[in-house]
């Protein structure tokens, strides 16, 4: 768990990620006056939806002005399916990825090649405000595909300098196989799947504690500071968290510093980033928290103007770099569950969950409906040490903490040691059986 040797040599560091607010905010207005232009003259929706709300982007003159500017939300991704939001010729696209999207069509992106030299340099940058240093030996368990996880953080891995193990998701036992025997310093991998990989590593008699992991990079889902401690101490190793969504870039769109991990310092030179009322649309002062919205400086073939992410966090000033910080987030608007009146997140379970020695980190809240009641209930995984004896007790407190903590009566139940689903990539946390 050694600090030093993965902090970046200062001048690694890019000019940019020290820049003044000023030079920050002036390069701002500059790339959203083209990026709003470039929308405009070239993609027929935004075009539509500017004209209706009468405005152009010549009236876009200050940092202010943007709010004057329609929302865009995964609805008008999907409308457009597949390329009709490209602004560029499709043969000046270079690659495409997808969201899984559950219901109905996925969201498509493209990418010129130019898109993907910044998505590269943004991810080494990322990588490096993580720990990373050219010369590392990098393991990524983000899926390989349409996902944009592997192949963001593989292009990324290169750009730094560093040997790429692209692993993929899945084969768990192979993962751990080959962490073992490659001795990568670095793993970029989602939060749930760590833990997957966690049960592995102590089924094949290897001590998690004892691997050459120097750093983990964890996103693509929420997860909390709980999750973070259990994941430091059970493999002696920093986390840190990693954001991003495919309808803007991909993983790499904001990235917290090893040497602070206080939250995630939003690349504010390619995304400008707002925190609208999710209700009202209203943009909110800094520190408030809300719905963050994006809009890109930089993309070429996908210009996303005031893009609405569903997830829910606030906007604080600058720590290790100047360019503002995206608290960690709490959740999606999406997954809020509201439970006989009470707003709850698949977060605030994992918190209490992790409070306890005798259960695991593997949770998921299921959602049913007796009449026009809705139900609860929390599913946990006892560490094997701890089933059977106890386990009683153990989901009678969690069920009061929940009480008192998120304000909704839950049922508690406790499974065997891996009884709770595994995931290889985003956990599934919430199984909603109402209809
Ligand atoms: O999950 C991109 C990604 C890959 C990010 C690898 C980080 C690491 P999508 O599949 O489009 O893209 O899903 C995007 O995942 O809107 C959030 O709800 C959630 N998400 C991503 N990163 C985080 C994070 C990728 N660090 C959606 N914390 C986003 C919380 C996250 N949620």
């Amino acid at each position: 768990m050694s600090l030093p040797e993965l902090l970046p040599d200062p001048w690694l560091i890019e000019p940019m990620e020290r820049a003044s607010r000023d030079a920050i905010s002036a390069h701002q207005v500059r790339r959203l006056a083209w990026s709003l232009r470039h929308a405009y003259d070239n993609v027929a929706h935004y075009r539509q939806a500017f004209d209706a709300a009468g405005v152009h982007p010549d009236h876009f003159k200050t940092l202010d002005d943007l709010s004057k500017f329609p929302l865009t939300a995964k609805a008008d991704l999907r409308a457009n399916y597949p390329f009709a939001m490209f602004a560029v010729p499709r043969e000046q696209v270079a690659r495409i990825h997808a969201s899984s999207g559950t219901t109905g069509k996925p969201t498509v992106v493209g990418y010129t090649a130019a898109d993907i030299d910044t998505w590269a340099h943004l991810m080494a940058r990322s990588i490096r405000a993580a720990g990373g240093r050219p010369g590392m030996r990098v393991h990524v368990a983000y899926g390989y595909g349409l996902f944009t996880g592997g192949l963001g953080a593989h292009y990324g891995v290169e750009r730094l300098g560093c040997t790429v193990i692209p692993m993929s998701g899945g084969q768990t036992d192979r993962q751990v196989q080959l962490i073992h025997d490659f001795q990568p310093d670095l793993i970029m991998i989602t939060p749930s799947y760590m833990l997957a990989l966690l049960d592995a590593f102590r089924a094949a008699g290897h001590d998690p504690r004892a691997t050459s992991l120097k750093a983990g990079i964890f996103g693509a889902e929420p997860w909390t500071e709980a999750m973070r401690r259990e994941i430091e101490r059970d493999f002696n190793m920093h986390a840190v968290d990693i954001y991003g969504l495919s309808e803007v870039m991909g993983p790499g769109i904001a990235q917290e510093c090893v040497e602070t991990k206080d939250g995630l310092h939003i690349w504010e030179d390619h995304f400008y980033p707002e925190v609208i009322d999710p209700e009202t649309g209203a943009v909110l002062a800094d520190g408030e928290l809300g719905e963050l919205v994006l809009t890109s400086l930089s993309n070429e073939a996908m210009p996303v103007i005031r893009y609405r992410t569903r997830d829910l966090t606030r906007l604080l000033p600058g720590t290790a770099r100047t360019m503002r910080r995206m608290q960690k987030v709490t959740g999606r608007s999406d997954d809020m569950m509201i439970v006989r009146g009470v707003n709850v997140f698949p977060t605030q379970i994992e918190e209490l969950v992790l409070q306890f020695e005798e259960l695991s980190g593997h949770y998921q809240v299921e959602m049913t409906r007796q009449g026009r009641m809705d139900e609860m209930c929390v599913h946990v995984e006892a560490r094997p040490a701890y089933f059977g004896a106890g386990t009683d007790a153990v989901a009678a407190t969690l069920a009061a903490r929940i009480k008192e903590m998120v304000g909704t009566s839950a049922r508690v139940v406790v499974a065997a040691p891996g009884g709770i689903e595994r995931s290889l990539g985003k956990a599934r946390r919430v199984i909603d059986r109402r209809t």
